[in-house]
């Protein structure tokens, strides 16, 4: 393997003025940003990104799910590929995807200064939709580009706001010409930020993620009786408010008692009519359900199914359940968990192995190459949040260990390296 690029590091600056330029598309307070996928809001936080990325002279190619693929043809071959989203959830911290996207470009633009010429084409990804804030499953994008979607069927899936996917990415000028499925990388690495408590608690700087933890998505309709407030017996009521809750009682009780990795959470609900003095006709909410484990996701969901049935005959409703995400766990190529490792050590880090609690773009291009993530810490673990936050150094220290490996990477031959057995294990966080 050639030396790797020593010595060579990121300019601290210009991916903090980056960060910070993109942060400010569709600000909210704190700090954080609020672009919803596909929304003009998204446009335009993907308009400066692509300008920076042909300012560089990268081919700039977007595809049938819109996704935006920037290559620096600096070589012949598949490219190593690096990148991560800039949609947010509707409280989106500055980190979050956005990090990943600008280190990719950090890199490309550091070895051109330096005049280090890979021995691979470099690419950094845009995947769109990787949050499912708006439009599920969650990372939409890239599940497309690696072929576990058809694109059709993509296209035709409906917000939570009514529009169909399709008809947005027209809207704003990204429905792109190139092909999906997209052709796979050499090799592909995310770098993001943790987005949980761990490495900053530990005062560990570089996660070498291992793994993604399954991800199990339901949309749940409730229809019981809408009724007056004040007249109706409480034991002739069959209200949806009252069953939401239990469900949702029962899901903390059931991560509580589960432990481990398990967790779950009700994100949203929405009742009808939603006023103070009727029974609700309707509630709608979701639930999201995760475990590194998918014998304990599999044993959840089921515990979750005989809730839900023996609560509608109790209370007299009737529950519809709607599949909105489904992804089993995943294990990344230990030999690339094994060269972020090494690097981050190099770089003198310390570094935590850890499965990612978080779903990521890199967990479906891990279907068709060599993959894995760097993780930096995140401030209290907070995400999802305008409060999100990563010291700069870290946020270097990640970007430079993106650098190391992306510029390893090419010269990564998977058929000269013994591949370890398939059933590598996501070692616990
Ligand atoms: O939900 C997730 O884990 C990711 O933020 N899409
Ligand atoms: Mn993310
Ligand atoms: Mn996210």
């Amino acid at each position: 393997m050639r030396p790797v690029s020593r010595g060579v590091r990121i300019d601290a600056r210009r991916l903090r003025d980056r960060l910070d330029e993109l942060g400010e598309v569709s600000p909210i307070p704190g700090g954080g940003s609020c672009r919803l996928a596909l929304t003009d809001e998204d446009r335009r936080g993907r308009d400066l990104v692509r300008s920076w990325m042909s300012d560089l002279g990268l081919t700039v190619r977007v595809d049938g799910i819109g996704n935006i693929i920037a290559t620096w043809e600096c070589a012949p071959g598949s490219p190593v590929m690096t990148g991560s989203h800039i949609d947010t959830v509707r409280t989106g911290g500055r980190y979050d995807g956005n990090y990943g996207v600008l280190a990719g470009l950090e890199v490309i633009e550091t070895l051109m200064t330096a005049g280090l010429t890979p021995s691979r084409p470099l690419s950094v990804v845009v995947f769109t939709n990787e949050e499912g804030a708006r439009f599920q499953p969650d990372m939409l994008g890239s599940l497309v580009y690696v072929g576990g979607l058809a694109v059709e069927e993509a296209l035709d899936t409906k917000a939570i706001d009514g529009a169909r996917l399709g008809d947005e990415l027209t809207r704003i000028g990204y429905d792109g010409p190139d092909p999906v499925p997209g052709p796979p990388p050499h090799a592909f690495v995310e770098l993001h930020i943790e987005q949980g408590p761990l490495l900053e608690a530990e005062g560990i700087t570089i996660g070498a993620v291992n793994g993604v933890q399954g991800i199990s998505w339901q949309e749940l309709t409730i229809v019981g009786q809408s009724n007056h407030a004040g007249t109706t017996p409480m034991s002739l009521r069959h209200d949806p408010t009252y069953v939401a809750a239990a469900i949702t009682v029962f899901l903390r009780d059931l991560a509580t008692e589960m432990g481990g990795n398990q967790v779950c959470t009700v994100g949203k609900i929405d009742l009808s009519p939603n006023l103070v003095n009727v029974v609700a006709a309707k509630a709608v909410m979701t639930i999201d359900v995760r475990n590194t484990d998918e014998d304990l996701l599999r044993t959840a969901e089921k515990r979750i199914a005989d809730f839900l049935t023996d609560v509608a005959r109790r209370e007299g409703v009737h529950i519809e359940t709607r599949r909105l995400a489904r992804f089993e766990p995943v294990v990344f190529d230990p030999r690339v968990v094994d060269l972020v490792d090494t690097i981050a050590r190099e770089h003198g880090h310390t570094v935590k192995r850890m499965p990612s609690g978080a779903g990521h773009d890199a967990q479906m291009l891990a279907r068709v190459s060599p993959s894995a993530m760097i993780f930096v810490p995140s401030h209290k673990g907070i995400s999802h949040n305008a409060a999100e936050h990563t010291d700069d150094a870290d946020l270097v220290a990640g970007a430079d260990v993106l650098l190391d490996t992306m510029w390893a990477l090419c010269d990564f031959d998977p058929g000269t390296i013994p591949s370890y057995p398939s059933d590598a294990e996501m070692e616990p966080a």
